[in-house]
């Protein structure tokens, strides 16, 4: 078997960035595996997609804790025991605590579908179209002890439309979603990040091309 690095996804929900991740995996896209699938939800639908890929699937459900930091510390036993080298958040929707950052220092992504440090916590499209941006979009950053708050590793950009609902801009940022998440695991465990501060540096990253988009564009 290969001796590939493994990570730890942690889902409470469908799991459409988890999928997107195995799929990367099975391409060889990524140079890692999913080695456990957690979730805080039995019925997760993310727990099933594990599964049909052979994926270890473990339930930890935040409501036998008495308090966030048990259950932190739950997750950190079954992270540790799984051997992972990374955990990735994906639609997670646990506010973590600094017994597992700490734990896994740098080690924890998450993904948000907003452009941060705009509309952090929960229903990041529905604040958007609410404050009236015209763009919009998703960002992989690394957990720190706030709510959306870490160094920042890839964004990617959607525009916003009139007619959008939360439900119509939610899809279209999940689509790039399903792009930067392995994109950004690739440049973790490509060994190009270095912390500055609170700024992520990719060493040897190209530039992308300067742009200008308007929208309307009229
Ligand atoms: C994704 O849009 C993710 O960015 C969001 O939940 C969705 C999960 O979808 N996460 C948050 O809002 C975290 N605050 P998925 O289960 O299909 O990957």
């Amino acid at each position: 078997m290969s001796e590939r690095p493994t990570i730890a996804v942690l889902v409470s929900g469908s799991g459409s960035n988890l999928q997107a991740i195995i799929d990367a995996s099975e391409r060889g896209e990524i140079p890692c595996r999913v080695g456990i699938v957690i979730s805080n939800k039995a019925d997760a639908y993310g727990l099933a997609r594990g599964k049909k890929h052979g994926i270890p699937t473990e339930v930890v459900d935040h409501k036998g804790f008495a308090t966030r930091e048990e259950f932190d510390a739950r997750l950190v036993e079954v992270i540790r025991g799984s051997g992972a080298d990374l955990v990735c958040l994906a639609g997670f929707m646990r506010i973590l605590t600094p017994v597992i950052i700490r734990a896994f220092p740098n080690r924890i992504l998450n993904i948000h579908p907003a452009l941060l440090p705009s509309f952090p916590g929960t229903h990041g499209p529905g604040q958007a179209l609410a404050y009236g941006v015209r763009f919009s979009g998703c960002t992989v950053h690394f957990l720190d002890e706030g709510v959306d708050t870490g160094p920042i590793v890839v964004q990617a950009i959607v525009p916003v439309y009139d007619d959008d609902t939360e439900d119509t801009l939610a899809a279209r940022i999940l689509v790039q979603e399903h792009r930067i998440y392995p994109m950004a695991i690739r440049l973790f465990f490509s060994g190009r990040l270095a912390f500055e501060g609170r700024k992520v540096k990719i060493r040897g990253e190209p530039k992308i091309p300067e742009f200008s988009h308007r929208n309307p564009d009229a």
